[in-house]
């Protein structure tokens, strides 16, 4: 299983610095057998000295070496922390910063030439889910057009934007029929993200296409994300 952290925009360079120590001290003493993400924001990135299986990588970057984009970083900053995977598409980007498909295309074009592992998200706001499964599956379809799902070091993580940051996780159900349509066309690991927590972990990683967890708010506190690892462990 894949269990991954996005912090957002949370944490500090220190806080992250004492999350990954505690974290890679839980993941090495529990002997645990999952594949570990976290996204740490762009100011608190560094060579962490953790677990094989603990990768660190960036929540967003622009689609270039370097150059002129304020406020953005690119390759060669990323590049200094030796780090290789990337989150793109996030519900975040394209609804608050207004990212659209093409530059998400772009994006992912960009990082899958430079051989980045590549988190891509998509997922379905409100409206649409409430016109039915239909709208659903073509609206996430949608969210793949330009994006190689041939690529071997992609994983795709289906959010849906009503469930982030809410609380209130998609049911059992509707993960489950989501990602049955999903994996008509996405043979890459898939994961759920949206109101993730230690209690609904385990009914969730046990949905048949489901291949891990992207988390959010419950993961910024690494004992509850610690218990998410330990959850899954227990799954085996
Ligand atoms: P959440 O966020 O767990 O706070 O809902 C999930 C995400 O945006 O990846």
């Amino acid at each position: 299983m894949i269990i991954a952290s996005n912090f957002k925009t949370n944490h500090t360079r220190s806080s992250t610095h004492e999350y990954m120590q505690k974290l890679d001290t839980f993941v090495r003493e529990s002997g645990s057998a999952q594949r570990v993400m976290v996204f740490p924001p762009a100011t608190a990135l560094d060579r962490f000295d953790t677990a094989e299986q603990i990768t660190t990588g960036v929540q967003n970057a622009y689609p270039v070496e370097k150059g002129s984009f304020t406020g953005e970083i690119g390759l060669e900053q990323i590049d200094e922390f030796g780090l290789k995977t990337i989150l793109i598409g996030h519900s975040e980007r394209r609804h608050i910063f207004g990212e659209t498909q093409a530059l998400c295309a772009k994006k992912y074009a960009f990082f899958q030439e430079q051989g980045f592992e590549i988190v891509y998200c998509i997922g379905e706001p409100r409206e649409v889910r409430e016109q039915g499964i239909e709208a659903v599956v073509d609206y996430n379809f949608a969210q793949l057009e330009g994006i190689d799902l041939s690529y071997e070091k992609l994983i795709v993580a289906y959010e849906p934007v009503w469930a982030i940051g809410t609380g209130l996780s998609a049911s059992v159900e509707q993960i489950d029929e989501t990602m049955t349509h999903l994996r008509k066309k996405i043979k890459a690991p898939l994961l759920y993200g949206g109101s993730v927590k230690p209690a609904n972990t385990e009914e969730i990683l046990k949905i048949a296409d489901c291949d891990g967890v992207l988390v959010g708010t419950a993961s910024w506190d690494v004992e509850a994300f610690c218990e998410m690892i330990a959850i899954a462990d227990k799954l085996g």
